[in-house]
């Protein structure tokens, strides 16, 4: 049976407690700590010279960091949406919006979005879809939730181990690859595929390309734990609390798939999130190649406090950032693709 819109409600607010509680997150540490990044003592430019700007989707931004797809759909998300989108909006960020599956069934679900649109006409936005829905659903309907966003892009996120753990019944997969196929005949943007915190691997990083598909997000482990997340909200069914011990350290973290996938960087727009916890996080997957980075979780927890607090978060990534590469002697994210800057620690 599908869920009511008051339990869709309710979930959405755990997600948002839960993804803010120590116990769902950096389960794994191994990701990042494995790479470093060689400091040159003479990095002949100045620190002025360090400039973050990027092209994203055919559009200017000030920075590779982008707002990673986060809630949409309930009571309190107009707010916290609004933080993030002024936020975005001042800084110069892309920002990706929270799946619009409720969109699908409800016509006032729109109306959270038409508000932002109203408000930041410039503002670029990333539609969101979960892969369930882009199977099970018309082709039309998932299309018109770009079209009511005015988005540059729709990513659709892949979330096999979620599902399940927040219910197996409704965890259909069977058929992604063509659905998405299909999405990218017909979308008028680019299709971007996502994960939600456990890693997309090269064999399917290659399918996804050769199908047409313009960004993959690695989205790697070591930050939010969605298995652990759904888990904790089952409070009536101890199995999956017991379960998802076996999966603290599942998937692959964002710098495993970058390493995996080193050829495909220098050919087609890889971008990583998953776990960036600070602009050095940053650094590391912009030196493997990743075109662009997504934080979620730190500007979730920054949003519930304020719109000041998500600009401190968002210009505290980007001065670390900056200055890992002015001590590395890169002037701009492009130099990444043309001179190795990093080993795997020993
Ligand atoms: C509160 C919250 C809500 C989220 N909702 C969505 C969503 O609707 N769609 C999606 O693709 N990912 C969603 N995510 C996943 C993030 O986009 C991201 O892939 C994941 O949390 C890993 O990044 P992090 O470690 O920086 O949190 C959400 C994350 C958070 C923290």
């Amino acid at each position: 049976m599908s869920e009511s819109f008051k339990d869709f409600e309710n979930r959405k607010k755990d997600h948002i407690r839960l993804a803010l509680h120590d116990s769902t997150q950096g389960l794994v540490k191994s990701g990042f700590n494995q790479i470093r990044l060689i400091h040159q003592a003479l990095p002949e430019i100045n620190f002025s010279d360090v400039s973050l700007t990027v092209s994203l989707l055919g559009s200017e931004f000030a920075s590779p960091h982008f707002v990673s797809s986060m809630t949409a759909g309930h009571e309190d998300s107009l707010q916290i949406n609004l933080r993030l989108a002024r936020a975005a909006q001042k800084k110069n960020w892309l920002m990706g919006v929270g799946s619009q599956r409720r969109e699908l069934t409800d016509d006032t679900a729109a109306a959270e979005w038409k508000k932002i649109k109203l408000e930041f006409p410039d503002l670029k936005l990333v539609s969101n879809i979960g892969i369930s829905e882009l199977i099970q659903q018309p082709l039309e309907k998932i299309l018109l939730l770009v079209e009511n966003l005015g988005s540059v892009g729709i990513f659709v996120h892949l979330n096999s181990l979620q599902e399940v753990f927040q219910n197996k019944d409704e965890a259909i997969f069977a058929g992604g690859l063509k659905a998405i196929e299909n999405l990218v005949k017909k979308s008028t943007v680019p299709v971007l595929v996502k994960e939600v915190g456990f890693g997309i691997s090269k064999e399917i990083t290659e399918k996804l390309f050769a199908i047409g598909v313009k960004v993959v997000d690695v989205t790697g482990n070591g930050g939010t734990h969605w298995g652990q997340i759904e888990a904790s909200r089952s409070h009536e069914d101890s199995t999956l609390e017991n379960a998802i011990n076996a999966f603290h350290d599942w998937g692959n973290s964002a710098i495993d798939c970058l390493l995996d996938l080193q050829e495909q960087v220098l050919f087609h727009q890889v971008w990583a999130s998953g776990g960036i916890r600070n602009g050095v996080d940053s650094a590391k997957c912009l030196a493997l190649g990743a075109r662009a980075v997504g934080v979620a979780q730190p500007l979730m927890k920054a949003a519930m406090v304020s719109e000041a607090e998500v600009i401190k978060v968002m210009e505290l990534f980007d001065f670390q950032l900056k200055t890992a590469m002015f001590c590395m002697g890169i002037r701009k994210y492009e130099d990444f693709l043309h001179k190795k800057v990093w080993y795997v620690a020993k």
